[in-house]
Formats: structure tokens, sequence, C-alpha cells
């Protein structure tokens, strides 16, 4: 089983991008995280992450045939981007939205989420913690469909 984890605009700053909020643990240390749960799980993971709405839809369609399931951090283009939402769709791959805040407990304008209807789920709230317990997530969801 391989699962792409995918992370949109202004992720590549953690660490240091406003740590009350998302904690300082860098993409590298979440990546590094995933990979060890990974591992344990049995499954492999790739990391990707961009700041250009175009290029996380070039990766949600190439996962169609590279990955069985994906993790996406869509950061801001979560509640703004229809062509995020269409691109999932269009794939009918199995796409968790994670966040490491609660955007609810945030800005009414990230109470807003246009991908959540054709995800399988959300996590959001659990800062870094989350990209290890969306990989479970997935994990089971794809053995429980599997066949
Ligand atoms: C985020 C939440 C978004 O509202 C924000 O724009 C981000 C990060 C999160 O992981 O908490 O960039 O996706």
């Amino acid at each position: 089983m391989h699962i792409l984890v995918l992370n949109g605009p202004n992720l590549n700053l953690l660490g240091t991008r406003e740590p009350d909020i998302y904690g300082r643990d860098t993409l590298a240390d979440i990546e590094a995280a995933c990979r060890t749960l990974a591992g344990d799980l049995g499954v492999t993971v790739a990391f990707e992450q961009s700041n250009h709405e175009g290029a996380l839809v070039d990766a949600l369609h190439a996962a169609r045939t590279g990955a069985d399931g994906v993790i996406l951090n869509a950061g801001a283009y979560t509640h703004t981007s229809i062509a995020l939402r269409d691109a999932i769709s269009a794939t009918g791959m199995a796409v968790i939205e994670l966040h490491l805040s609660n955007t609810h407990a945030r800005e009414t304008f990230r109470h807003v989420s246009m991908i959540a209807p054709v995800c399988i789920g959300v996590i959001q709230g659990f800062g870094a913690a989350g990209y290890g317990l969306a990989l479970r997530a997935i994990v089971a969801h794809l053995g429980a469909h599997a066949g």
C-alpha cells in the first residue's frame, strides 16, 4: 500500500510559521515520523509540498496511478479551491482532509471547506500528530475496502 501525503501552501514554513498555532515541528520532522510509522504499518509514503494550486491538482492526478490513497493538507486552498475539490472527485481516490489546527476554532473564513464533501473524512486540531492519525486512518480505510 502506498500513500501520498500532499501539503499545500506555506506548509514548507512549518517550524517557524506561527508556532503557537502550528507547533515547532518542521515538515521534514513530520515526514520522518510518518516514514517510521509507515514502516511499522507495512506501507510506504511519499511526501510532496507545493505552494501552487495547479501543482497540487497535478499531484492528485498523478496519484491516480501512483498511490492507493492521499492525505491532503491543502492549507488555505482548502477554503477556496473548487479546482482541488474537482480533482479529488475526478480521480475518485480516497483522500483524507488534514489540518494541524482546528479550523473551526479560528476565523470564520476557515470554517468552510471546499474539499470536505469529497473526502472520506477530516482530521484536524491535533497538530503534527494528526499526520500519524491520518496515516493510520487511511491504512485502515483502504484495508477495509480492499479487494
Ligand atoms: C491549515 C489550516 C488552514 O486554514 C491554513 O490556511 C493553513 C494550515 C492547518 O494545517 O491547520 O495553511 O491547513
